[in-house]
């Protein structure tokens, strides 16, 4: 008897260890702050440092900057919207011209979308909220990318 009572007690321990071991959060799930913050630092390495600039300044007359920028760091729509869609055309920043045009980045996940606009948030010196996955697919759902 105690024997069987050991037996599945045992069963019972490795079966929350399994859980805990392979416990991976869900798309749906927020994900830890920090994690998002490693994700999007990669994700912002290699598809917009090379225009953007590693500390955000952008080249000016080129690229805008995206530090103390505030149309970063402003509504969360517009960051998503341009990494969604792109953006063409005639654009001022603090006072400098820009006139070109960014490819959109739509073949990105909703959580990695949320990921680096969140780096961008929040990098560089910038202070805004987190942008979300669902935030992401709301978008995606009125205007389309
Ligand atoms: C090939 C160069 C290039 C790459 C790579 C690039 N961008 Fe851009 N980005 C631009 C240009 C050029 C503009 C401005 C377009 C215009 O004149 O309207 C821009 C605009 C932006 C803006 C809007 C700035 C504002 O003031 O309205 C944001 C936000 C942005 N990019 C984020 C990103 C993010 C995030 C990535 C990576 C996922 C990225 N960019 C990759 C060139 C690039």
């Amino acid at each position: 008897m105690k024997a069987l009572l050991l037996g599945t007690l045992l069963l019972a321990l490795g079966y929350l260890i399994t859980l805990s071991v392979t416990r991976t959060p869900e798309n749906n799930q927020p994900q830890h702050e920090a994690t998002v913050l490693v994700k999007g630092e990669q994700l912002y390495n290699k598809n917009c440092l090379a225009c953007h600039q590693e500390d955000g300044s952008g080249v000016p007359g080129m690229y805008p900057p995206l530090r103390n920028n505030p149309h970063v760091t402003g509504k969360q729509d517009t960051v998503i919207k341009v990494i969604l869609k792109g953006q063409k055309g005639p654009l001022m920043v603090n006072g400098q011209y820009y006139n070109a045009e960014m490819a959109a980045y739509n073949h990105l996940s909703n959580e990695e979308i949320a990921a680096v606009a969140t780096y961008i948030r929040q990098n560089f010196g910038n202070e805004a909220g987190p942008i979300t996955a669902g935030e992401v697919q709301q978008l995606r759902d009125t205007i389309g990318g």
